[in-house]
């Protein structure tokens, strides 16, 4: 039983790939997954690192194994603090930086309006902890906290059918679950044009608990748009955690497996709102978390083992 064929009643499910896993994972991505998100190459930088002078190569590589396998994407993202190339806020002002992010959405946005059926539109704008709600950045300081709202309005005029989303991470933590959820909140009031609420889900196999996932998951589904879970991986390390280990004991693959199977149970209780669930990756031998937050540590946060073979993880979550 495939992943995607076990949760068709549910929700879609997705995984971040790119220009190498699209070939070393096909077999993998083509069987269980029927949602794909570019893990870099559609961020602005990779996209178009120097002025007036975009490269949709890699991009293009990604739609075109997308549309020939007839698999949906998501794209990501338009808005960032990170991954946002230089000349983007050099010798700018407020209008001027408003015009780069509307010309910008344009040319990306409508390239792939065929494939593309959502955007995160703005990622990661809100702060993790302290006084502030809004983080600071390139983009609050030059245009101020209302381009998250600019952000939507463009984004909506130039891809009026494509679901839009707000995404950030530490989505179950307070102060800034709640944060995040009263922003939305006024973004919807306001009539700024959004319809779904994108949560990261980097865990590790300690935490959050299902307690705090479900809490969380009803608070965003109070706002009554949209949720996608969108960047899954579950690592075998908490946080600030900095050692190395050759290889996963038993007992840390079981408290994957468990915490996997926990979070997919309340996923499935909020399937009439939840999208899709996607996960930042197909297999251990390609994450992300071996260079973050620690530089060249081996981690192992997905599904399926570095030979691509089903791990307790996967059966665990088929399993209901
Ligand atoms: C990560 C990619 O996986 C890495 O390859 C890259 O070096 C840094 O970005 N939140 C996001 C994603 O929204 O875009 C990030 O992806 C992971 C954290």
């Amino acid at each position: 039983m495939t992943l995607k064929e076990k949760y068709k009643d549910y929700f879609k499910i997705g995984t971040a790939v790119n220009v190498s896993s699209i070939d070393t994972h096909a077999k993998l991505i083509k069987e269980h997954f029927n949602s794909l998100t570019c893990e870099n190459e559609t961020k602005f930088s990779n996209l178009c690192e120097n002025k007036d002078n975009y490269n949709f190569m890699w991009a293009d590589k990604i739609v075109d194994f997308a549309r020939d396998n007839k698999i949906p994407m998501r794209g990501h993202t338009f808005t960032w603090h990170n991954q946002t190339p230089k000349w983007v806020f050099e010798n700018v002002d407020r209008e001027g930086l408003l015009k780069r992010l509307k010309d910008h959405i344009k040319v990306v946005g409508e390239r792939y309006e065929k494939e593309f059926y959502c955007w995160d539109v703005v990622n990661e704008a809100i702060e993790d902890k302290g006084d502030y709600i809004f983080r600071k950045s390139p983009w609050t300081e030059i245009i101020g906290e209302d381009f998250i709202d600019y952000a939507f309005r463009y984004a909506k005029e130039i891809l009026p059918t494509t679901d839009l989303y707000y995404n950030d991470y530490n989505e179950t933590q307070s102060p800034k679950r709640e944060h995040i959820y009263k922003i939305v909140k006024s973004m919807k009031e306001r009539g700024v044009p959004i319809d779904g609420v994108g949560l990261q889900c980097h865990f590790n196999i300690y935490s959050p608990d299902k307690d705090t996932i479900r809490r969380s998951l009803e608070l965003y589904a109070k706002l009554g748009l949209k949720l996608q879970v969108t960047e899954m991986d579950i690592s075998m390390f908490k946080h600030d955690d900095t050692t190395r280990i050759t290889k996963p004991s038993k007992e840390l693959l079981e408290l994957q497996a468990k915490a996997y199977g926990d979070a997919f149970e309340v996923f499935r209780e909020y399937k009439e709102v939840i999208d899709c669930v996607t996960l930042w990756g197909i297999a251990d031998d390609c994450t992300w978390l071996d260079n973050f937050p620690v530089e060249n540590r081996k981690n192992w946060p997905l599904l399926f083992d570095e030979e691509h073979k089903p791990k307790e993880a996967l059966l665990r979550i088929l399993d209901f």
